[in-house]
């Protein structure tokens, strides 16, 4: 049985599937809100950064943090990172509170691995742990189309007590922009683990049409 959210910080780990903006996005806006956050970015992860935004993120944890500080321009909050595979660091035991866990973006090698409890790198080892110890671990998969395999292990995981939380976009919202995207996105997601991180225009029902009983006097939406 999965434990509500408890206090410490959260693990966000990132994995080498596309959308590695979201796990940018993630990390400044937790920052931003004076959180702490403890990285880890898969070594698949470093290759999809530097293949699709030709961007060489340190393995080192001292210069990943003065690499994650600068691209984010956010000063507050605390953050540590690991070392893809360091098995010794804090959030490879249970003994280590974390207010949970998320895998943003989750690769289909990442699910696999750890839908089968295999624990090769530390984005692996951190989640079973947190699936060990009955923490949140909220995985968002980013593959399409989803073969059976894909289906069979994140199914795996949810019955393990993982929430699956894929990045799929809405535009109930109004999207004006990729970054209004990005941001629905983002929040949506750490909603799960209780996280307030911005003004979200979230659904109120839908607006009320002039003239029908309790319609604002200005027909506005109340979205
Ligand atoms: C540019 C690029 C994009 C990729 N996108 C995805 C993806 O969206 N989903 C996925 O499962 N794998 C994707 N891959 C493949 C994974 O990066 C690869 O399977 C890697 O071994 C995963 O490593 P990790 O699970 O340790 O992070 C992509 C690879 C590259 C180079």
């Amino acid at each position: 049985m999965v434990r509500p959210s408890g206090t410490g910080p959260v693990v966000l780990a990132v994995s080498g599937a596309s959308a590695q903006p979201l796990a940018q996005r993630a990390l400044q806006l937790l920052l931003e809100a004076g959180e702490a956050v403890e990285l880890v970015t898969s070594r698949g992860a470093i290759g999809v950064w530097q293949a699709e935004l030709g961007l060489r993120v340190p393995s080192e944890p001292d210069a990943q943090e003065a690499f994650w500080r600068e691209r984010t321009a956010v000063s507050t909050g605390q953050l540590r990172c690991h070392r893809w595979n360091d098995q010794a660091a804090g959030i490879a035991s249970g003994s280590f509170k974390t207010r949970g866990m998320v895998i943003l973006p989750a690769s289909m090698g990442t699910v696999g691995r750890i839908a089968s409890g295999v624990a090769i790198d530390l984005v692996e080892r951190a989640a079973d742990v947190h699936l060990k110890e009955g923490r949140p671990l909220v995985i968002c998969p980013r593959e399409t189309p989803w073969s059976l395999v894909h289906l069979r292990n994140l199914t795996a995981l949810a019955e393990a007590g993982a929430r699956i939380a894929p990045p799929v976009p809405a535009w109930y919202h109004q999207p004006q922009s990729i970054e209004d995207m990005v941001d629905f996105l983002v929040i949506r997601i750490f909603d799960v683990l209780d996280y307030e991180l911005g003004n979200l225009r979230r659904w109120q029902g839908p607006p009320h049409q002039p003239g029908s009983p309790g319609a604002p006097a200005t027909g506005t939406t109340s979205q």
